[in-house]
C-alpha cells in the first residue's frame, strides 16, 4: 500500500495555484484505495514568514475549512495539524545533522526569498528539513505539489538516501506528482508564479464573482490579436487558455481552436464565467462548514490522534538507529 503526504501552508485563502496544482490532486488521489494519505496544514512552517500572531489561528482554521470545503474527505484521508504532532520538529532536528549548510543554500525558493529583501530567520533557511521530516515521518512515497516545491521533494529524496547510507534501509525515497497545471501564473505577471503575495493577479477561491470577473478582464495578454498557447513565447494568454482548458476538463488545443477568431475580451468574459461557476459550489460548501467550528476541530483531533502512532513509531525506530537512549 502506497502512502501519500502533502502539506499546505495556512498564510491566507486557497487560491487557484493551490486548487490546480495541489488540492485537486489531492482530493481525486482519495479515489485509489489502493493508498494511505496524509494531509496537513503545515502551520509551523508558516512561522518562518512574516505574519500576525493574532491572525494566525483564524488562519489555520480557514484553511482546514477550505480543504473540508474542497473534497478532502477524512473518512478517506487523515487530515491534521503539523504542530500537534510533535515527532514533525524532532525528526527535523535529526534530519538537520545530516543536512549539509551547502544543500539549503542551493534552494530557489530561499534565495528567491532573500532576494527579494527578507531578512532571513533560520527557520526559513531549515524549511525544506522540516519538509522532508513531514514526508519522511509517515514513510511518505508519493507527494502531491505544485512545480515549485519540486527542488524541496527531490532534497527530501536526498535526506532518505543519506540518513539509510548511514544507520540503515529506514525511508523509502519520496517522489513528487504533479498535475497538468503544475505551475499557475500570476494573471498580471505571468512571469510570476501565482501566490498570496502578488494579490491582484492572485485568483482566492473565496473572491466574490465581482471580484473574480474584475481580476480576469484586467489579466495580462500580449499584443497578438488571437488566442493562443506557447508558454515559452505568450505566457500570458497561454496562462489563461491552461486554465480555461483545466476548468473546462478540454486540452489547451481544443480550448485555441474554440476561440478562433474571438478577441480577448470575450474569451476573458467566458473564462470568468467558468471560473465563478466552478467555485460557485465550493464557496456554498464553504459557508456551511465554517459555521461548524465543533465538527472542523473533531475532525482534526481525529486525524491528529490516527497519525500520532504512526509518527511516534517513525521517530522510535529514528532514536534507536542514532543511537539514543
Ligand atoms: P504552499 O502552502 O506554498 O502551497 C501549497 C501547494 O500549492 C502548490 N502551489 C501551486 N501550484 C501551482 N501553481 C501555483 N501558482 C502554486 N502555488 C502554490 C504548491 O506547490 C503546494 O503543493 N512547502 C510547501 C508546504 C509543505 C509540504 C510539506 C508539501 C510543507 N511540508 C510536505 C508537501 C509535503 C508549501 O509551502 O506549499
Amino acid at each position: 500500500m502506497k502512502t501519500i503526504v502533502s502539506g499546505i501552508q495556512p498564510s491566507g485563502t486557497l487560491h487557484l495555484g493551490n486548487y490546480l496544482g495541489f488540492l485537486r490532486q489531492a482530493v481525486e488521489l482519495q479515489d485509489n484505495s489502493g493508498c494511505k494519505r496524509f494531509y496537513f496544514i503545515v502551520d509551523f512552517h508558516s512561522l518562518t514568514g512574516r505574519y500576525n500572531p493574532k491572525e494566525k489561528a483564524k488562519e489555520i482554521y480557514e484553511l482546514a475549512v477550505d480543504l473540508l470545503a474542497g473534497g478532502i474527505d477524512p473518512k478517506k484521508s487523515t487530515l491534521f495539524i503539523q504542530s500537534h504532532i510533535e515527532e514533525h520538529a524532532n525528526l527535523a532536528w535529526i534530519f538537520n545533522t545530516i543536512t549539509s549548510m551547502g544543500q539549503l543554500e542551493r534552494m530557489v525558493e530561499y534565495k528567491e526569498k532573500v532576494a527579494q529583501g527578507i531578512t532571513p530567520n533560520a527557520g526559513l533557511f531549515d524549511y525544506p528539513v522540516l519538509m522532508a521530516a513531514d514526508i519522511l515521518l509517515y514513510k511518505g512515497e508519493l507527494v502531491p505539489v505544485g512545480e515549485d516545491q519540486l527542488q524541496h521533494i527531490e532534497l527530501a529524496r536526498d535526506t532518505a538516501r543519506a540518513f539509510n547510507r548511514r544507520f540503515g534501509k529506514t525511508f523509502p525515497e519520496p517522489k513528487a506528482i504533479l498535475t497538468k497545471a503544475p505551475r499557475v501564473m500570476s494573471l498580471n505577471n505571468a512571469r510570476q508564479k501565482m501566490s498570496k503575495s502578488l494579490p491582484q493577479g492572485c485568483l482566492f477561491l473565496t473572491d466574490s464573482p465581482k471580484v473574480m470577473r474584475e481580476k480576469i478582464m484586467r489579466a495580462e495578454t500580449d499584443s497578438h490579436a488571437e488566442i493562443g498557447c506557447d508558454p515559452k513565447r505568450r505566457a500570458a494568454i497561454s496562462n489563461l487558455v491552461m486554465i480555461y482548458a483545466e476548468l473546462s476538463g478540454m486540452t489547451t488545443s481544443e480550448v485555441v481552436k474554440m476561440f478562433k477568431g474571438v478577441g480577448y475580451a470575450e474569451f476573458k468574459k467566458e473564462l470568468a464565467e467558468l471560473v465563478i461557476k466552478t467555485f460557485k459550489p465550493f464557496q456554498e460548501r464553504r459557508a456551511k462548514v465554517f459555521k461548524n467550528k465543533a465538527q472542523v476541530m473533531k475532525v482534526l483531533e481525529e486525524g491528529a490522534r490516527n497519525a500520532r502512532p504512526i509518527a511516534r513509531a517513525t521517530m522510535e525506530e529514528v532514536r534507536k538507529k542514532v543511537g539514543l537512549i
